[in-house]
Order: C-alpha cells, then structure tokens, then sequence
C-alpha cells in the first residue's frame, strides 16, 4: 500500500484507495454504526471503481492500493439536493431587498426571470447553471435536482431541460411553475399547452414532472390534471406545496403517490398525518422542506418537529434560484433547521443525505454503505454538528462524486 500525495485527484485511479484516520464517519446506515446517522468514529473507507467497497473501524482496514489521511476529520454522505431552479438569467437582488423592506414575496415575481431567460443565448444559460453546479459541489451536493420553469413555452422548456440534462440525471419539466403573461387570459389554454405540446417536447428530457400548486399559480385541478398527464408519459410526479398558504398542495401529492412535496410552509395538522401516513406502508410522499426560502422571504419556517414526531420522511434542500431563495448552500439550510426548526444535527444531516435520496427514490446515493456511489465529502471539522455550530463558514476540504474528486483538497 502507498500514502497518495494530498493532490491526489480521484479515488478510483489507483483501482482502490483507503480514506484512513477519519474522527466520524457518517455512513447512515445505523447497522454499520451509532444512531439515526450510522456513526463510526476512528474509521476508515475503501473505494473501488467509484463505488464503496468497505467501512470501518481502524483497526480492520482492508488493503488498498492507496491511502489518503482524513487527518481525524469527519466524512459524510455527499448531500442530496433534491430542489433547485438553476438554468435561468438575470438578477433579482432588488426584489430581495423589496422584501427585506416589507415587501410580501408573490409567485408573480417568477416572471422577470421568465423574461430574461427567455432573452439569453443558450451559452449563457449553461454557463449559468454550470457554474452554479460547481458552486453547490464546492459546498458538498453532490446530486442535484435541476427544474426548467423560466421558459413557458414549448420551445423554451425543452431548451432549459436540454440544459439540464447536460448537468444532471434528476431533470424535471416544471412547465406548470406559473401561467405566462401570453396566456394570462386563458389559464385553461396554458394547462392545455403544459399538457400536450409541452409535455411531449419536454419529456423525453425529465425525469420528473412537477407543478408549483398554490394560489396565483395552479389550483388543485389544473394541478392535478398535470402530474397525471405526465405520469401518463412516464414521469414521476413531485409537487411544489403549502408554500404560501396551508393549500392542496399535500393532499395531491398524497393522493398521486408524489415521491415529494416541496415547501410545506404552512401545514394543516391532516397534512402532517397524511405525508406520515404515505410513507407508513411504501415509498410515499417525503416532505422536503427549503428553509432558505422560508429565510429569505421572511415567512415562518416549517413545523419539522410535528413532522417528525408524527412519523413523516423529511428531506432538506436549497430550492437555489434567483427570486425565493439564491442560496446553494446546504449547510446553512442545516444550520437553520437546526436553529430555526428544531430538527437535532443528525436529524438535518439525515436529511439532506438520505431523506434527498428518498425524495429522489435513489438508493444508491445519500448513505457510504458497502455499494453506494463513492460520493464523499472530508469536512474540515471534526464532527457533523459543526455544520450548524459554525455556520457560515465554509467547512468542505474535499468532495469526490463517483470516487473522482470535484473539489477542494483532501
Ligand atoms: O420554489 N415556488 C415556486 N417556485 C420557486 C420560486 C421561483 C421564483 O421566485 O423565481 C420556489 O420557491
Ligand atoms: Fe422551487
């Protein structure tokens, strides 16, 4: 066995490398370690071709081609961001200070980014999102959600998904994110649009289907009417729900086997039973909630605690995109639901690891047991509590995705 130089770039050339001397190793699996979060401290991680071939404790470690020395730090799961809108143009930082000013934050506010990325090159809208991509890796998601929605029409949903396509395998058609000015006297006509032509273009390019149901956007039948549409077309549905208002957003979801509810803002006690109740007897509806929206709108945070206690899966992620919540930081969605939501720190890990792999039914990510996917982030810390305990400061030394390191430095 050699020791790899610090610069050493992935962990699946040498064959197999050994991540040795790690303090905590976070593995979620809690027959392979402590708690909810699976822990082993003093521990070590072997990698083979990209996936996750051992773990353990020191004291057993399997030999390696190589070896890297977590230096007793702490390693996670690499997160799962099962929310973002990144493929968009233009800026609404003014809106963010309207808001900060006591302005309320309206879906209306979607089109000014509807009608600035519709005015930018296609180069510019992967450039974009591309940058915000390594934005989020450089802070430890190492799966990523991306939506269209800033197009709204058919040409342009199917270019915001070809983007995102090129970026991630978790694409989602969100042509039903908010009715556009065109068709604003004949929201009928748009669902009819999103329903057919739209879909039609789009899907072959999404995984999901997804539809921002609250007032000022779509009501509980238009919303409907598109989830099962594309899950006529082989998509799987997801919703955005509750975010305004305590809405329909959950029962449908609910009652179309969504694998998740995004926002749950606002929260009726028979939401709370029905997402805890989804998920008692199958896959069900996690419920993903975006703090960085609730914070940067200046709305009350979600009810995690009700959620939980009642029996619900709960995913935390960013909801990154330029209106509601421009954050790409997932450790500050940690730190607030852990300051802000009463959720413990192995509760809000658990979450934005394996409760975004719930949310995007992936079991091969969001947990290093023996077989996973070799996405592995080394703090610089040496617990995972460090993550809300020192929030703000960035805390990710190195992040590897398939075992080949896409940032920082082990
Ligand atoms: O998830 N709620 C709807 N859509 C986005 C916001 C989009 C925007 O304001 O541009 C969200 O918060
Ligand atoms: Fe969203």
């Amino acid at each position: 066995m050699t020791t790899t130089d610090f610069g050493s770039a992935a962990l699946s050339t040498p064959r197999s490398v050994l991540i040795d001397g790690i303090g905590m190793l976070v593995t979620n699996d809690p027959e392979l370690g402590e708690g909810l979060l699976g822990a082993i401290d003093d521990a070590a991680l072997a990698v083979e071709d990209g996936r996750v071939a051992w773990v353990g404790p020191r004291s057993r470690v399997p030999s390696t081609d190589a070896r890297i020395d977590a230096a007793g730090r702490c390693v996670i799961p690499g997160f799962v961001d099962s929310h973002s809108h990144i493929v968009f143009a233009g800026d609404r930082s003014q809106e963010f200070g309207a808001r900060m000013s006591g302005r309320p934050y309206t879906a209306g506010g979607i089109r000014a980014t509807v009608a600035a990325t519709r005015a930018a090159a296609d180069t510019e809208l992967l450039g974009t999102a591309t940058r915000l991509l390594r934005e989020c890796n450089a802070q430890g998601t190492t799966t990523l959600e991306i939506k269209s929605g800033y197009g709204l029409s058919v040409a342009e949903e199917e270019r915001a998904l070809r983007v995102a396509a090129r970026l991630t395998d978790e694409t989602t058609f969100l042509g039903a994110h908010i009715v556009p000015p065109e068709y604003a006297d004949d929201p009928g006509g748009y669902v009819d649009l999103v329903t057919g032509p739209m879909l039609e273009a789009c899907a072959p390019h999404a995984r999901w289907i997804d539809v921002f149901c609250e007032r000022g956007a779509f009501d509980e039948e238009a919303s409907r009417r598109v989830l099962t549409a594309g899950q006529r077309h082989g998509l799987l549905a997801r919703v955005h729900g509750n975010q305004l208002e305590a809405g329909p957003g959950v029962r449908l979801a609910v009652s179309v086997g969504a694998a998740s509810v995004d926002h749950c803002t606002h929260l009726s006690p028979e939401d709370v039973a029905a997402l805890a109740e989804s998920v008692r007897d199958g896959e069900g509806t996690v419920a993903t909630l975006l703090p960085g929206v609730d914070f940067s709108t200046r709305q009350p945070y979600p009810d995690a605690r009700a959620l939980l206690d009642a029996g619900a899966v709960v995913a935390l992620a960013s909801d990154c995109n330029p209106g509601s919540c421009f954050t790409s930081s997932i450790a500050f969605c940690i730190a607030l639901a852990v300051r802000e939501m009463r959720m413990t720190p192995e509760e809000a890990l658990w979450a934005a690891t394996a409760g975004g792999a719930r949310a995007l039914r992936r079991t091969d990510v969001g947990h290093l047991a023996p077989g996973a996917r070799a996405d592995i982030t080394l703090l610089n810390a040496p617990n995972h509590v460090y993550l809300a305990y020192r929030a703000g400061v960035p805390q990710t030394a190195a992040v590897w995705k398939n075992g080949a390191l896409v940032a920082g430095r082990p």
